[in-house]
């Protein structure tokens, strides 16, 4: 069987790490491509990232480069390219700069790679998925957005540490925008199939849903010069694998949402089946009237950065 070929823009922490779990997980050949301006950079971890294989034992041909003729007909692009945040940045404070990285970049990919699938890393990531999407005009289904995976395993971490049970026994939903008003679900959340409020006082929960909504911010303040990237490295592999196996995983993940939840044509976090084709279903749960609530917030929130996004690029 041909091997999937999967381009990975931007060689920095999270791109080299996403090369780094798809390669050792033999998802494919892959391409890691960075800005001219990186030098060898995407080279050096490509070919380094080779030289892993014959001990760790994989297959996977891995090339950096800086020339979008290397990524042609890639089946999946994983864009990484950005800056992250440091200390005291949100998500959004990245919305200028990214915006016009991203959109960059999704012109190359559209150009080289016209029937492949996207995943969007780069943040704000509600708002650089919508980007990509109408800067290559692809089917929703084909550009899906990062997030809800990473949201989930952080919270799913959080639960076994607190109930010293392993992590492959919890399961767990999340909702919205890949910002603070994120909604974890604690009534879509079970270990070992027994729902969480049958383990967990509330106030419990309570405690480590507001931890899993400033994950990304307690990793940030911890390594000082940028954000996290073996997790969301590793919830973009599991996206890739998903695609490149179709392996129809049900996993939260940024979604063009139009009268699904009666969002309006924006991307959000919601449950999918992600699959050879993409996005192939977007599963509609029935909220509560507190958990519609939250996710109305996190849907507004989104809607602003997206209209501050289109301001900003009206006027590049
Ligand atoms: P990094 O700074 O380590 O790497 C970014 C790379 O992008 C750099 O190597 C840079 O040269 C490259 N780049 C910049 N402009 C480019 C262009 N036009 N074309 C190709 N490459 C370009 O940053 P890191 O930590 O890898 O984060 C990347 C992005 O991912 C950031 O926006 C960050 O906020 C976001 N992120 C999103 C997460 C999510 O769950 N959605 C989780 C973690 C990070
Ligand atoms: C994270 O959640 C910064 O979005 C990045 O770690």
């Amino acid at each position: 069987m041909k091997r999937a070929k999967i381009t990975v823009v931007g060689a920095g922490n999270v791109g080299a790490t996403t090369a780094h779990w798809c390669a050792s997980m033999e998802l494919g050949d892959i391409v890691l491509l960075d800005i001219p301006a990186a030098g060898d950079m995407p080279k050096g971890k490509a070919l380094d990232l080779m030289q892993a294989s014959p001990i760790m034992g994989f297959d996977a041909n891995v090339i950096g480069t800086s020339d979008y003729a290397d990524t042609k007909d890639s089946d999946v692009v994983v864009i990484t390219a950005g800056i992250p945040r440091k200390p005291g940045m949100s998500r959004d404070d990245l919305l200028a700069t990214n915006a016009k990285i991203v959109s960059a970049v999704s012109e190359e990919v559209k150009k080289y790679s016209p029937n492949c699938i996207i995943i969007v890393v780069s943040n704000p990531l509600d708002a650089m998925v919508q980007q990509a999407q109408m800067t290559t005009g692809f089917p929703a289904n084909r550009v899906i957005g990062q997030a809800g995976v990473l949201d989930t395993a952080r919270y799913r971490t959080f639960i076994a540490m607190e109930l010293g049970c392993s992590v492959e026994d919890v399961s767990a939903m999340l909702l919205g925008g890949h910002g603070d008003t994120m909604v974890p679900m604690p009534s879509c959340t079970s270990v070992g199939g027994i729902p969480l409020n049958q383990l967990m006082e509330q106030s419990k929960i309570d405690k480590l849903v507001d931890r899993a909504r400033t994950g990304g911010a307690e990793i940030v303040g911890l390594l000082k010069t940028g954000s996290a990237y073996y997790a969301p490295a590793a919830a973009t592999a599991q996206m890739v694998e998903a695609i490149v196996k179709d392996k129809k995983r049900l996993v939260p993940c940024a979604a063009y949402c139009d009268a699904e939840y009666g969002v309006g044509g924006y991307y959000v976090g919601v449950p999918v089946i992600l699959g050879a084709n993409g996005v192939e279903k977007i599963i509609e749960l029935e909220l509560s009237t507190t958990e519609r609530a939250a996710f109305e917030k996190s849907v507004d929130a989104v809607k602003e950065l997206v209209s501050l996004m289109n301001g900003l690029m009206a006027n590049a």
